[in-house]
């Protein structure tokens, strides 16, 4: 199992052995997420967020302070030499010669892969533009594994922003995986997945439906995957106001849910899933968030060599 030296990219890069096996390990780090282990404990890790983040970058940073490293990190370039011209590359290869792995998030499609090629360290990609976020795409899975017990074989709804939600497109990726029974792509017409997402689902062979009204799906699904409207991505600000407000989870669509449906959400939430929500057997989501460190304690100590 190589997870050593690499570079996480894209969650495609990962077969399902491979990400079971991160869950094993990840759930074994459960319990040491409220105290230390020193597994790093001579490694830095780098976060350079060019993007704004609260969990992910948290998340990270709690996790290699439990697993007895440090971090060095920015989260905004206007505290870099960034603010006075250096480019991207250069950037990448500093923080390359100071640290042992860089956790890269960047509102460029690529960046982190074209960090990846210049740094002589892994790169984990935390986010580039509308188009990959593999490590949240490991808790979404993670979640519904330990939660659920099982991976394969779920009906499995995906509403919001699937045009501009990386975390969207990678959780698409990620649950085709492992053989949903059938995914619903669940969405108003202008923010439809990208048609490579699409040729992705149907190279894999998943039954997939794309619909724009949740209630006439709701009582299918095992598992309701929720994202935001991706306002800071849209080139015209007229298309937003076309479709902000435009669905919403609360109470009297879930009337018709499966008892045991699971709500997802990347978060941060706007408006799209009801306050009443949270307090319902059917939120997930704050679970969700808390498995980020479990599982990228274990991404890390994999990659940075902890352990096999
Ligand atoms: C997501 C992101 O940044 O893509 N947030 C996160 O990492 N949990 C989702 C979003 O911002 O909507």
């Amino acid at each position: 199992m190589g997870f050593k030296g690499r570079d996480v990219i894209a969650i495609t890069d990962f077969t399902p052995e491979e990400l079971l096996h991160l869950f094993n390990v990840a759930k074994t780090m459960e319990k040491y997420c409220r105290s230390r282990l020193e597994l790093l404990k001579d490694k830095i890790l780098a976060l350079a967020f060019f993007e704004p983040s609260t969990r992910t970058m948290f998340s990270f940073q709690t996790a290699m302070h439990r697993l007895g490293g440090s971090v060095i990190w920015f989260s905004s370039s206007e505290a870099t030499s960034i603010a006075k011209g250096e480019n991207l590359a250069d950037t990448i290869r500093m923080l390359s010669s100071y640290a042992d792995a860089i956790v890269i998030r960047h509102r460029f499609e690529g960046a982190a892969a074209f960090a990846a090629e210049i740094a002589d360290v892994p790169v984990i990609n935390a986010g580039d533009g509308s188009q990959h976020h593999p490590t949240q795409a490991m808790i979404d899975l993670y979640t519904i594994w330990r939660e659920r017990g099982r991976i394969e074989g779920l009906n499995v709804g995906v509403l919001g922003d699937l045009r501009y939600g990386r975390a969207a497109a990678s959780f698409i990726y990620a649950i085709s995986m492992f053989k949903p029974k059938k995914l619903y792509l669940i969405s108003p017409e202008l923010l439809k997945v990208r048609s490579e997402v699409r040729d992705y689902l149907e190279s894999k062979g998943v039954d997939y439906t794309e619909t724009t009204r949740l209630d006439e799906v709701i009582d299918e699904l095992d598992v309701l995957y929720v994202t935001r409207v991706q306002k800071e991505r849209f080139p015209d600000p007229a298309e937003y106001e076309k479709v902000k407000g435009s669905y919403r989870v609360d109470l009297k669509v879930l009337s018709k849910a499966k008892e045991d449906l699971m709500i997802l959400h990347p978060l941060p939430r706007v408006d799209e899933i009801a306050l009443e929500v949270d307090n319902t057997r059917y939120a997930y989501y704050f679970k969700q968030a808390s498995y980020g460190v479990p599982v990228r304690m274990a991404l890390l100590a994999l990659v940075m060599g902890g352990i096999e």
